[in-house]
């Protein structure tokens, strides 16, 4: 796909200059501003003397420049699709956004107050999180589908190293050496620490947590942190959601060498829970540590001076640690509203930074007073969209008991965060020692507005009492309004695959899948027959032999096979790591139609032809 980079349309800066409080005599009537996209910044950049920040804007595709001093947005570019990661050289005239659904980077000069794209360059599937290098010279990518880290060469406009790192990397960190990298593998629950000089993979860290999200570095590159959760695998009750043994947030910290594994930090409150750790930052004299959860619209901040933190060696606490709410400033919480995202301190190592995507702002933290003291819109639409309600119930803990989670802590972006849940959408919870036979894997809201009847069985008939069960069921909270649902399935309606990177440039299939495709809909593996049309399913129940005893409904409605090769793990219960594993194991065409075994090269080619859709 060819992305043109193209200024905002006028009505966008009209609307950008007036929010940024620039007096400019133009009256927006309500209804104009149907092409003001909103901006949701999820990720930011501040140079090295605090005076400029980068924002990579989600919704509307683009970059914003801005003046921290002023408080103002001095420039905006469009730069192409789903911005995740953005970088700032250190004199402030050089910046990197990474384009998750674009599968480059854009390479942005940055002359007195304009943004200009520079250059791109093809870096991989779904890349996420991207630093620079102190000189501005090399960038370094997390590729989230590849499972890579990749050195970029600006110069050469080239990738000249990959390290293979575990599943889904996200969030990417480098030291003030430049010597070592830190990343955050969500799916792969672990840290990787590279040797950025001999370019290897120094150590794998396993976490005790998931879906980890920003990750840090103390000043002296000693110290990591990522802010992530933790399944505890205790099924969806009141009374085990408030002991904080259904999921939990953290804040893990870990050392970049010697043998220290990780320690952690609980951040939940009994009664009054923390929801999607998602921001970690750390000020450069090390005093303060701060931590944003979107689903609580709240930035906490930690003080490390005085009192060493509770940290806990190679585990968890269930609860936060009694000792932090004291109430003596070690530990406060603010409310910011919306959805904090990434964060980053100023070289005062006070002033704290926040990405808020539904606030469409770039907040002001004085993280010592523990004050908001200023919000820079970036601009957005002045009426709310009905897709924009449902993303913000999406991201509203709130909804849930006690606001332990939002639909975006299991649904991670609309995705999946990878794991398996005993919510009661199969109608029942397995109480027995290891509560194993009732759990469900999450599955992608991508696409899902298409694919009725909803949940791995296929009970449900309806979406919108799809969603009624999920607010009630899976978020133990209250009733949705008829409202809230609209809003919901409009939102659901927005969340579309990423463009496919096993397809050839031009979007046809290569000739494995090809060969793949004609096995897929032979009569001896006959998958067309239940994962047919379209989406890949037909939309009727069918007992392929994955189901036990106690199910309450009988069979499984065929998942659609829609961009397959990031879904893992796979089958209701997530038992098969890959794809190979399905075909083989427990789905393979002997178990489900019963007329016979492919050969070793159909199989190849058939997984070939799985990846492409
Ligand atoms: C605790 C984790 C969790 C939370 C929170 C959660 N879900 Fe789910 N969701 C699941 C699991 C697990 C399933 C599969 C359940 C099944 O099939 O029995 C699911 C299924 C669904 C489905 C059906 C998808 C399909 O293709 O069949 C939709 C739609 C959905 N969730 C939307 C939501 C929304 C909207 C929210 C917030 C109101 C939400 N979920 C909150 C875990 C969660
Ligand atoms: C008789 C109907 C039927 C046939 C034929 C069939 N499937 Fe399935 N398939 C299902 C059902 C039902 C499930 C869900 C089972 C579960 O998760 O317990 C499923 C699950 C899958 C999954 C897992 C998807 C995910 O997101 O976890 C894949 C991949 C898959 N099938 C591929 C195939 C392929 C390839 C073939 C042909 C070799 C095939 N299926 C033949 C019904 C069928």
């Amino acid at each position: 796909m060819r992305i043109v980079p193209l200024r905002l349309c006028s009505a966008g800066l009209i609307a950008l200059a007036s929010l940024a409080a620039v007096v400019v005599p133009v009256v927006i009537r309500a209804g104009d501003d149907r092409n003001v996209p909103d901006r949701s910044p999820i990720a930011l950049a501040v140079s090295a003397d605090g005076k400029r920040l980068l924002s990579a804007n989600q919704t509307s595709g683009s970059v914003s420049l801005v003046d921290l001093d002023a408080g103002r947005v001095l420039d905006e570019l469009k730069t192409g699709e789903k911005p995740a990661g953005v970088a700032i050289s250190r004199d402030g005239r050089l910046g990197i956004v990474a384009h998750w659904y674009g599968g480059e980077i854009a390479v942005l000069g940055i002359q007195g107050n304009k943004l200009a794209i520079a250059g791109r360059v093809e870096v991989g599937p779904e890349p996420r999180g991207v630093v620079l290098s102190r000189d501005g010279k090399t960038a370094y990518v997390a590729i989230g589908v590849a499972n890579e880290v990749a050195r970029v060469d600006l110069a050469r406009r080239a990738v000249t190293g990959r390290l293979t790192v575990e599943r889904e990397p996200r969030n990417i960190a480098i030291s003030a050496d430049d010597k070592t990298l830190i990343v955050g593998c969500a799916r792969g629950r672990s840290v990787a620490i590279i040797d950025v000089p001999g370019w290897k993979v120094a150590r794998t860290i396993p976490i005790d947590g998931e879906n980890l999200r920003q990750v840090a570095l103390s000043a002296d590159g000693k110290q990591g942190y990522v802010a992530n959760m933790r399944n505890r695998r205790f099924p969806t009750t009141r009374s085990n959601i408030d002991l904080g043994w259904v999921l939990g947030q953290r804040l893990t910290r870990f050392g970049t060498s010697g043998s220290i594994e990780f320690e952690t930090l609980t951040l939940d409150t009994q009664g009054k829970a923390a929801s999607d750790a998602h921001g970690v930052a750390i000020s450069q004299d090390g005093r303060l540590i701060a931590v944003s959860c979107g689903g609580t619209h709240e930035v906490m901040i930690f003080r490390t001076d005085g009192k060493p933190l509770p940290w806990r060696m190679n585990s968890s606490r269930d609860l936060i640690a009694p000792e932090l709410l004291r109430n003596d400033g070690r530990y406060r919480r603010v409310n910011l509203g919306g959805r904090p995202t990434e964060l980053a301190f100023g070289p005062d190592s006070k002033t704290l930074y926040v990405a808020n995507y539904l606030e469409n702002a770039i907040q002001v933290v004085d993280a010592d007073s523990a004050q908001v003291v200023r919000s820079i819109a970036l601009g957005g639409p002045k009426t709310i969209t009905l897709a924009r309600k449902g993303e913000m119930l999406f991201h509203a803990a709130e909804r849930s008991f006690n606001q332990w989670y939002s639909c975006n802590t299991c649904h991670s972006d609309g995705h999946t965060n990878g794991l398996d849940f005993d919510t009661l959408n199969d109608g029942w919870q397995d109480r027995s020692t290891f509560h194993e036979r009732s759990r469900k894997k999450v599955p992608t809201l991508r696409g899902t507005t298409k694919t009725g009847p909803w949940t791995w069985h296929g009970w449900q008939k309806s979406l919108d009492d799809a969603m009624v069960e999920s607010f009630t069921k899976s978020m133990q909270g209250s009733r949705p309004s008829s409202e809230d649902v609209r809003a919901l399935v409009a939102y659901l309606g927005t969340l579309e695959y990423p463009p496919n990177p096993h397809r050839n440039k031009d979007g046809s299939l290569p000739a494995a899948a090809v060969r793949g495709r004609e096995v897929f809909r032979s009569p001896r593996a006959a998958c067309n027959t239940c994962h047919g049309g379209e989406e890949f399913t037909d939309g009727k129940i069918h007992e392929v032999g994955l189901e036990v005893a106690e199910d309450r409904y009988r069979g499984y409605n065929p998942p659609s096979l829609k961009g397959l090769y990031d879904k893992d793990p796979y089958l209701h219960d997530g038992r098969a790591k890959t794809l190979r594993e399905i075909l083989t194991g427990d789905h393979s065409p002997e178990k489900v139609t019963g007329l016979g075994s492919l050969s070793e090269q159909e199989l190849n080619d058939l997984l070939a032809y799985l990846k492409c859709l």
